[in-house]
């Protein structure tokens, strides 16, 4: 049975958000991409045309990221998660201590809860130079001001890539 969504949550990442991780991971990696479908995710598609193995969830398929246990080993957590349970979705991320990148509203990181959450990780923000757009339906509300919330990835604490205009 599918689970309620919200739709403020069905933003679709294009390739080249995803494109702009790729220097930075180890070759023939195991990534966990715990929001995301299968044959539709740019994550899954730009991750396995570049020789990593992909492992797609998604609540749709009664994989709730926050209380589901994997039973397989991965390198990274990537994905764009769902924005409205965004500092549980870090929570849980950080709770299996491997690296991660995680596509997000950089507002985020005013919000307090986010703020506890920095006090003791160390976290790295890949950001883009240009608005970020998304696939979606919904052209007028799209998120604003987003990029990668990132442990061992990128190295820098600040990273800023220039994306299409
Ligand atoms: C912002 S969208 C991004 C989808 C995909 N990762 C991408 O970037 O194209 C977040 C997705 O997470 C799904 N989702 C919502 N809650 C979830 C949960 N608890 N566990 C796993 N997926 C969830 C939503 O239905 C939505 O499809």
């Amino acid at each position: 049975m599918k689970q309620k969504y919200k739709s403020q949550d069905e933003y679709y990442t294009r390739r080249e958000q995803v494109e702009a991780l790729l220097i930075y991971l180890k070759p023939n990696s195991v990534i966990w991409c715990p929001a995301d479908i299968d044959l539709i995710s740019n994550f899954a598609k730009v991750f396995r045309e570049a020789g990593h193995k992909v492992i797609c969830t998604h609540i749709w398929e009664e994989q709730d990221f926050l209380t589901y246990e994997p039973d397989f080993e991965f390198d990274y957590i990537i994905t764009n998660p769902p924005y409205s349970i965004r500092k549980q979705w870090l929570e849980k991320t950080i709770s299996y201590n491997k690296p991660y990148a995680l596509l997000m509203p950089i507002i985020s990181i005013m919000l307090k809860d986010f703020k506890r959450i920095l006090m003791t990780e160390d976290i790295e923000l890949l950001m883009f130079l240009r608005r970020v757009r998304y696939i979606t339906t919904e052209q007028k509300n799209q998120p604003t001001e987003t990029g990668y919330f990132c442990k061992g990835i990128i190295g820098n604490n600040i990273v800023v890539v220039d994306n299409e205009s």
